[in-house]
């Protein structure tokens, strides 16, 4: 699906899939968990999702001529670290938007982290002291207007990657890797569950697992608190994506699972549900999730599978995304472990 657009490697290659053994007995063994390590994709800045968007997003930088990347997220963005990582790497300046998404309660929320690694990486980094929106925001599009009064040339990258025109195609890769994976294994998996805040991810898995029908087995796990403008984001670039990559099939409505009830209380802050599902998974299997995305759907993913949402016998396959850098700006929240 991907074939006729340029991408610019900046991953290792496909990422691995592992079964949550630990995990899947504990909730019960009636259904098999498996994770996909987006999270550990490249030995840029700890990786994440991101990387995997930009691979389709700097060729069209670089053929621009710019040689500023411009961006934004909250204090803690995993986005914007990607971005500054990004810039380092292909040698471009690298122009951050910081804004107050979060309510947070650690005094060094904004100098450990994320933030920490995109000034360390280089980034002039700007504080901007407005709430969480996933939409185009003011004060991204001052910034790129200043780096161009400073005699620079932008190149613009929306928050998350995701309204950007090319922001969609990662993840269609990760459907036809998963695909790839899947004839390995010998199995299909039966749900994909993922974390959506700007649709971008969910979106491109959709109208990759599109392909073989299976747009309403990857379950969105809404971690913006703003789900009607995340599904309705998701849609939109979902159609978009689908018409770039000739899909030939109409994404819906109803193709767009997003579950709302464990965003709770707002972005950014995590529920003591999601606490407990941080340290349930980070004890049974070492592995490491975030209070503001991949914490919230792995919380979801283990209400689920209590629930009896998957049949017994699915095979659940767990994106994670990353995020892990953003922990650092939580340790009032984690000071007893
Ligand atoms: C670790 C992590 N998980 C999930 C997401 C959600 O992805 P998206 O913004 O494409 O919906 C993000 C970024 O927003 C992220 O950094």
């Amino acid at each position: 699906m991907l074939k006729k657009f340029e991408r610019y490697p900046l991953t290792f290659g496909p990422t691995h899939i592992e079964k949550l053994d630990r995990l899947s007995s504990h909730l019960g063994g009636k259904v098999e968990i498996y994770a996909k390590r987006d999270d550990c994709n490249s030995g840029l800045a700890f990786g994440g999702n991101k990387l995997r968007k930009l691979e389709y997003i700097i060729p069209d930088a670089l053929r621009s001529g710019a040689d500023t990347l411009v961006s934004i997220g909250g204090v803690q963005s995993n986005h914007t670290r990607m971005i500054a990582a990004v810039a380092a790497k292909i040698g471009f300046k690298c122009r951050l938007v910081q804004e107050s998404w979060v309510p947070r309660e650690d005094a060094v929320y904004d100098r450990v982290g994320n933030i920490m690694l995109s000034r360390i990486m280089g980034a002039d980094v700007q504080m901007v002291d407005e709430g969480f929106d996933i939409g185009i925001r003011q004060s991204w599009e001052d910034a790129i207007e200043d780096v161009k009064a400073r005699g620079g040339k932008p190149y613009a990258i929306p928050a998350g990657a995701s309204v950007h025109k090319y922001g969609g195609l990662g993840y269609v890769g990760f459907a036809e890797e998963v695909r790839a994976q899947e004839e390995e294994l010998g199995f299909k998996f039966d749900y994909i569950v993922v974390c959506t805040v700007t649709g971008s991810t969910h979106a491109g898995m959709l109208v990759g697992f599109a392909a073989d029908g299976r747009q309403r087995r990857v379950i969105g796990i809404d971690a913006s608190f703003t789900p009607a403008q995340t599904r309705a984001q998701v849609l939109e670039i979902a159609r978009r994506t689908a018409d770039l990559v000739e899909l030939g099939k109409d994404l819906v409505e109803g193709d767009v699972v997003l579950l709302e009830d464990y965003a709770y209380p707002v972005y950014g802050v995590p529920s003591e549900e999601t606490k407990a599902a941080i340290r349930l998974c980070a004890r049974l299997e070492g592995m490491i999730t975030d209070p503001v995305y991949e914490g919230k759907s792995m919380q979801g993913m283990i209400d689920l599978v209590r629930k009896g949402y998957f049949p017994e016998g699915s095979r659940v396959l767990y994106a994670h995304l990353g995020g892990a850098p953003a922990l650092n700006g939580y340790g009032y929240t984690f000071r007893n472990g």
